[in-house]
């Protein structure tokens, strides 16, 4: 498919939802990378290719016997390798804020019976969630960050700028604030630093200011009202899709996905038992300082200031890297799944 009648797509009242899964893959990398939509093949909209999938487990390194959590099941790829290298009797506890998700992955991992529970919770309350298990301690944790292809390729749920559909983009529909609420309520001032720091949107006022004059005209509730507007407002400049940094700032603010990530990850490490390992996958560099920063951190002894000529923290490291650095896909796998291109594993172990 090419630019030009992709974008008359989104420009048209009759634009369809991405229902390639090529699409829907290529929307995600470009929502993670700016790369531009380019081709059209015809794969079932509710696949979801696990990411790095042999680079997880064998981070994980499943036993038999062991007590693992995946925090963002998904569609349940992950999870269900997680529970094929714990043979005979490893156990998984599947968590998703999506309960379209959680009903997928409970049919995907009935076959293992009583070794598996799946519950529909944010990743945010991990640590209750593995208590009311009745685990007080875990071998390891995944969390494969981000959108799954199946929820962009569902229009109702608002995360496509390129189907028509309402502004939502909560992976728990059931609660909470709706990317229309604040598109229609946010000031001008609050909408630019909001597209600037989480879309890292060059022209966030412009565009904010854009939204606050339509705003006059009437509310902004659908997907491809405000992608229209997007490209009206900065027009089409280089690869990507106008709107796409501006979906990806609505997204992470509506999840609140790096501030639920930022105090999520010391709560992993309080579960993990010595030799316990957490894997997680970022998408796009946002989430991935997070992740780096703080494993950086909980592997270092002393965290005083750079300047400071005595110790006076008192700071012990949590965490011995597994991976050296970041993991990426190989490119087998990017030609297979071009939403991996853009993932970053790092793995690490409790002390
Ligand atoms: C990239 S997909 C995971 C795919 C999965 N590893 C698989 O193999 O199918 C990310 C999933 O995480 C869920 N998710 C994102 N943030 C979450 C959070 N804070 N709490 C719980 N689930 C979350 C999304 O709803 C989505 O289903």
């Amino acid at each position: 498919m090419e630019v030009g009648s992709r974008k008359s797509e989104v420009g048209s009242s009759t634009s369809e939802a991405p229902d390639t899964l090529d699409e829907v893959d290529q929307e995600l990398d470009s929502l993670d990378q700016g790369l531009l939509p380019t081709s059209d093949f015809r794969l079932p909209t509710d696949r979801h290719e696990p990411v790095l999938y042999e680079e997880v487990l064998d981070g994980l390194n499943p036993q038999s016997g062991g007590r693992y959590v995946d925090g963002t099941a998904g569609r349940g790829g992950h999870a269900e390798g997680i529970l094929r290298r714990g043979d005979p009797d490893g156990q998984l506890l599947a968590l998703d804020a999506d309960p379209t998700a959680v009903a997928a992955v409970r049919v995907r991992l009935a076959p293992f019976g009583a070794r598996t529970a799946v519950v529909q919770a944010n990743f945010s309350s991990l640590e209750e969630v593995v208590r009311a298990h009745g685990w007080d301690e875990v071998d390891g944790v995944l969390l494969d960050l981000g959108l799954s292809s199946p929820q962009l390729a569902t229009p109702e749920r608002g995360f496509s700028f390129m189907a028509e559909g309402p502004l939502d983009m909560r992976f728990d529909p059931t609660g909470g604030t709706t990317a229309s609420d604040l598109v229609n309520s946010l000031t001008e001032e609050d909408l630019a630093r909001l597209f600037y720091e989480y879309g890292e949107e060059p022209r966030a006022r412009r565009l904010a200011r854009a939204i606050v004059e339509a705003r006059r005209r009437g509310r902004i509730d659908s997907t491809t009202e405000l992608a229209r507007l997007a490209e009206r407002t900065l027009g089409r400049r280089g690869g990507i899709h106008p709107a796409t940094r501006a979906f990806q700032a609505l997204r992470i603010a509506v999840n609140e996905e790096l501030d639920v990530l930022a105090a999520t990850l010391p709560r992993v490490v309080g579960l993990l038992r010595p030799g316990g390992r957490v894997a997680i996958i970022a998408f796009h560099s946002l989430e991935d300082r997070i992740v780096k920063r703080f494993l950086q951190r909980e592997m270092t002894g002393c965290v005083c200031p750079g300047k400071q000529p005595v110790c006076t923290c008192t700071h012990q490291p949590t965490l011995r890297a597994v991976s050296k650095g970041a993991i990426k896909a190989g490119t087998n796998e990017v030609r297979r799944n071009r939403r991996a291109r853009s993932a970053r594993l790092r793995v690490a172990e409790r002390l």
